[in-house]
């Protein structure tokens, strides 16, 4: 009963916010959200989170994963949000390496 107090306030402290698995290995920041559910639906996110690419790098890819791998089309503005996203936490310094 203790235990489950004590999970329950966890919880609750996290109030309304990302948690932070939520996105798995991810980093929350703003465009995780984008990044994770489009691209989680074919491969883990940890495929993605241990690249470490140029944001010149990750447009070439997306263009790859689209026209070879079969992803959807991402709307520009979203496109734009996701490689923001990617450009900033896994570039060349691999600054969120997952392992
Ligand atoms: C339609 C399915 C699909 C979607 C959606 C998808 N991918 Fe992929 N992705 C693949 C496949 C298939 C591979 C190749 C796996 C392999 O080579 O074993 C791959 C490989 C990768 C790789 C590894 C490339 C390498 O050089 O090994 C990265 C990074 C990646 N995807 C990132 C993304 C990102 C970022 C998104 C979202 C914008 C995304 N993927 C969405 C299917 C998808």
């Amino acid at each position: 009963m203790l235990r489950l107090a004590l999970t329950l306030s966890a919880l609750v402290a996290f109030g309304g916010g990302a948690r932070a698995d939520e996105f798995g290995v991810l980093k929350v920041a703003p465009g995780v959200e984008e990044t994770f559910y489009n691209c989680t639906a074919c491969h883990s996110e940890r495929l993605v989170a241990q690249q470490g690419m140029t944001r010149e790098h990750w447009a070439d890819l997306m263009v790859w994963m689209r026209e070879e791998q079969g992803m959807h089309e991402i709307p520009p503005d979203e496109l734009d949000t996701i490689l923001d996203y990617l450009a900033e936490h896994y570039g060349e310094d691999r600054p969120n390496f997952p392992y």
